[in-house]
Order: structure tokens, then sequence, then C-alpha cells
């Protein structure tokens, strides 16, 4: 007998533009794995429709949404409640509706920590980072990479007044500095972390040669079929890895997938299974 599709569980991913997420197949993938029985939908939602739709969704039954860019400082807004990691980060790119209520979480910076410490191995303890960008991918992360205990962990930013406002959020942290990108501290960074969305316009911004040797890993929050703008300027400033961030897609998605379900799917196969179509 075939199941009524309406008694499925519905999820979905609301960004402006969102035709080129791979949200919808990772998580196809992860139902398919745990034998979760959900449905995923892709909803291109402009910023004045933003509320109107979240509502729309929440009242027809729907039970979680990724929220994507432009819209995760705006939805948090929306929030009944939010995650401590979500308030830290200003930033919401989960929703689970929950008896009336709208939960908000953040699932960014976990997604990156686990790529780097569980799939590409390195160690952030003692570790010398380095953050381009002061925006709210930056944000998101600041909090996340600095509870794994650098040894330092700089902001640089072209607008060096943003990256002082997120050093000062996180006024406790000693490890903590920002600057611009012409005054980076010298000397060899472990990890060169691109968190500015120069790549999206297609831009080179003068990113600091010098912070980057050959131990470095370089790391770009962006991915593409191609690589980066920023991966190809690491290569060629003679990075040890370059890496784009397919990695936290699928591991921020697999803590989405946790929070609505309770199960933690396996992500290992469905990383190299995106990243083969990819
Ligand atoms: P997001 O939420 O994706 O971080 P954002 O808040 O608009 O988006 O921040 C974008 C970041 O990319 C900022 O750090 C921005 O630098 P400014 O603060 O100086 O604007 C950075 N950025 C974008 N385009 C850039 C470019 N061409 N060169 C250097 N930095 C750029």
């Amino acid at each position: 007998m075939s199941e009524d599709p309406a008694s499925i569980d519905r999820y979905g991913v609301m960004g402006y533009p969102i035709s080129h997420s791979r949200s919808p197949v990772i998580h196809r993938l992860f139902a398919l794995q745990t034998g979760q029985r959900l449905q995923y939908e892709l909803l291109h939602v402009a910023p004045e429709k933003l509320e109107q739709a979240v509502r729309q969704f929440q009242r027809t039954g729907g039970k979680g949404l990724n929220v994507t860019v432009p819209h995760k400082a705006a939805v948090a807004r929306l929030c009944d409640q939010l995650s401590e990691r979500a308030r830290e980060a200003g930033a919401v790119n989960t929703l689970a509706f929950q008896d009336g209520d709208v939960f908000g979480d953040n699932t960014d910076g976990v997604g990156l920590i686990r790529d780097l410490e569980t799939n590409l191995g390195i160690r952030l303890k003692g570790a010398r980072i380095l953050v381009l960008g002061a925006g709210g991918a930056t944000l998101g992360i600041t909090g996340p990479l600095l509870r794994r205990l650098p040894s330092e962990l700089v902001i640089a930013n072209r607008t060096l007044s943003r990256a002082e406002a997120i050093v000062e959020r996180f006024d406790e942290a000693l490890a903590l500095s920002a600057c611009a990108f012409d005054t980076v501290p010298d000397g060899e960074f472990d990890l060169v972390i691109n968190a500015t969305s120069a790549g999206v316009h297609g831009e080179t911004p003068p990113y600091p040669a010098t912070a980057v040797a050959g131990k470095t890993l370089c790391y770009d929050l962006s991915y593409g079929l191609k690589p980066t703008p920023f991966s190809e300027w690491a290569r060629e400033a003679g990075a040890a890895r370059s890496v784009m961030g397919w990695g936290m897609l699928v591991e921020q998605a697999a803590e989405s997938f946790h929070l609505w379900r309770g199960v933690r799917p396996d992500t290992a196969p469905v990383l190299k299974q995106i990243a083969i179509s990819a």
C-alpha cells in the first residue's frame, strides 16, 4: 500500500537564490542511510517574504527548516527560543518547529570544527589560525574556534573596524586579535580560513601571502564545482593543502538532521558521494 505523501515529515531550505543548493541531496542521502522517512524541499524566498514563508511552512505542518544566505541573521528574530551557539553567532541556520514554537540553532560552527578535526585531522589546540573576513560567517565560527584553544586567532578584514567589533564581542579571549590584510602578524599560520564573500563575486582581494607556507592548511568556507578564487590563491601562495567547504556543508547538515530526527548520520559516504557528483 502506498503511503499518503501528506503524512511524511516535511523539511526544507530557504534561501535567495537557492537553486544551487546541495542540501536536498544531502538530506535525502542521510534519510536513506538512516531509514528515516522525510521530504526536503528547496524554497526560493525573497527577504521581504521571509517571515510569511516561515510561518506558512510551520502552519502547514512543516517540521524544520534550514536557512541560508541572506536570511541567517533576520530569521533569528522570528525565533521563540535560540540555542546558545545561535545567540553567540547572531545567526540561525536551522529551525525546528516544536509545539507551536520556533527554535533556532546554528550548526555552521560545529560543522566546520568537525570537518577540520575529524575529516581533515587538524589539531586546533595550540594552532595559529587566521580568519579572513569579518561578516556573518566569521561571527558564527569565532566562538567554536576559540573553544578549541588555539594559540592565536587573528581576524583580518578589508574593513578593520568590523574585525575589531568581533574581537570586542569575545573580549575575554586573549588569543584573539584584529587586523587589516596588510597588517597580519608575521610568520606562518597553521590554518587560514577564508570567510569573506569576495570569491562569490569572483574577486581575489590582496590576501596576506606571508601567512601561508609549507605547513599551512587553507580552508575556504565557500565551495564550488571548480576551485574557488581563494583556493587557487592558496595553491599559488604555497599552501600545504587547499580545501573547499564541502565537508563543512555536509557536517552542518548532519547536525541539523540530528536535531530534527534524533539520529546522527554517517557523513563520510555522503561527503564522498556529493564530492563525486560535484
Ligand atoms: P557573510 O554573512 O557571508 O559573512 P557579510 O556579512 O556581507 O557576509 O560579510 C562579507 C565579508 O566578506 C566581509 O568581511 C567583507 O569585507 P568588508 O567587511 O570589508 O565589507 C568581505 N568581502 C566581501 N567582498 C570582499 C572583497 N572584494 N574584498 C575583501 N573583502 C571582501
